[in-house]
């Protein structure tokens, strides 16, 4: 290679190690904070089995060591005993991420025969009146028998709650109804505001005052709790100065694959305008992660603008996500505006104050649900 020229992003790429299979768009909850495309009903194909078993095989030639179900419901798929056994069998650490509804004893003790490793279990909050609104779906009760089914079946007990404005209050009961279901690990989740969440982000954004009452008492119970169960709090990167290292870096270690088949650096990518991305019918996975257009667009730093370009920090935060980028900056190459180096720094700013400005109505205009209606809706107006 000449010694003046940059190393071709390829040349210096790690493999994708972490495969998310999206295996369908279809849910039975209509969450306000989805992470989903708005336009996800827009279309509604699906990869045939044989397409997914393909797919496993040949990401898993390529590198990948840890396969993620999820969806919307990945339970709505009926061959998923037999994409989880040929994922385990071509050796991958395996992981369902599913809301629960669909996992009777039945298909969890054939999951378990097809050697299913790990679940995460989402919930929405403590209270079943809670629980059942944010979701839209009368899910509580069927949640907390699904606890009980994952483990009877020994699987350890990984349990998720997006927390926001409306839930954070609650914060210690459902530490306490974690604790009570046995779960292993705990993921608070504050919601970032991408795709459903951002339509619904006046509603969502705890204020500060929320935010620090909630990671004070999570670490109280951290400390009485010890070992019995291990708590992440994620604080909305709102909150904070700098951005994240959005997916650990742009097509660097995962690879999503979304349910109609296309390939993405991360599940919100197929909004950013300009760019094309594979689908896994046209190019096999290892052409797609090496050599298409979309995953290359933004890896390494040859693409970055100012402030990102000279900044000390690119390397650590990689100019955070390009898809808030794009949704607040309309620029998927500009600095992610959580950054406060980001000429469009006020606009993070400025949602910030409006959830800390006490009586503000927008915190009370009903929540838009996750629903195909009106996915499609909002699909006809560019929503995206
Ligand atoms: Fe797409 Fe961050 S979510 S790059």
């Amino acid at each position: 290679m000449n010694a003046a020229q940059p190393p071709s992003p390829a040349s210096t790429l790690g493999p994708p190690l972490w495969l998310l299979a999206e295996v369908t768009y279809r849910c039975p909850l209509h969450c306000a904070f989805c992470y989903n495309p708005v336009d996800f009903a827009r279309d509604d194909t699906e990869l045939s089995t044989e397409d997914w078993l393909r797919v496993l095989r040949e990401a898993r030639a390529a590198g990948s060591v840890q396969c993620g179900f999820s969806g919307g419901e990945p339970l709505m798929r009926d061959d998923l005993e037999v994409l989880v056994a040929e994922a385990h069998r071509l050796g991958y650490y395996t992981n369902l991420l599913t809301s629960g509804v669909g996992l009777t004893a039945e298909r969890a003790q054939a999951l378990k025969a097809a050697g299913l490793d790990h679940i995460q279990l989402s919930f929405q909050d403590s209270t079943r009146e809670l629980n059942d609104f944010l979701s839209h779906t009368r899910t509580f009760d069927l949640k907390q028998r699904v606890a009980g089914i994952i483990k009877d079946n020994g699987w350890p007990m990984v349990m998720n709650c997006v927390i926001h404005r409306l839930n954070i209050d609650y914060i210690d009961r459902i530490i306490e109804m974690a604790v009570e279901l046995g779960a292993e690990y705990l993921e608070l989740a504050n919601s970032q505001y991408y795709s459903w969440a951002l339509l619904n982000r006046d509603q969502l954004m705890p204020s500060r005052e929320q935010l620090e009452r909630a990671e004070r008492i999570t670490n109280e119970y951290r400390q009485r709790l010890g070992d019995r169960i291990r708590i992440f709090f994620v604080v909305p990167d709102y909150y904070e100065k700098r951005p994240k290292k959005c997916m650990n870096g742009w097509g660097n270690v995962f690879l999503t694959v979304t349910p109609d088949g296309t390939a993405l650096p991360c599940h919100t990518a197929r909004m950013l305008p300009g760019l094309e991305f594979p689908n896994v019918r046209d190019m096999d996975v290892k052409s797609i992660w090496y050599d298409s257009e979309g995953f290359n667009r933004y890896r390494g730093d040859s693409w970055m603008k100012d402030p990102c370009r000279t900044c000390p920090d690119k390397e650590k935060d990689h100019g955070g996500c390009r898809c808030q980028a794009y949704m607040l900056a309309g620029d998927p190459a500009a600095a992610d505006p959580v950054c406060d180096k980001s000429p469009d720094h006020h606009k993070v700013v400025e949602a910030v104050e409006r959830a800390n400005t006490p009586g503000w109505k927008g915190a009370e205009q009903p929540l838009i649900f996750r629903d195909p209606a009106r996915s499609r809706e909002l699909a006809a107006c560019g929503k995206r």
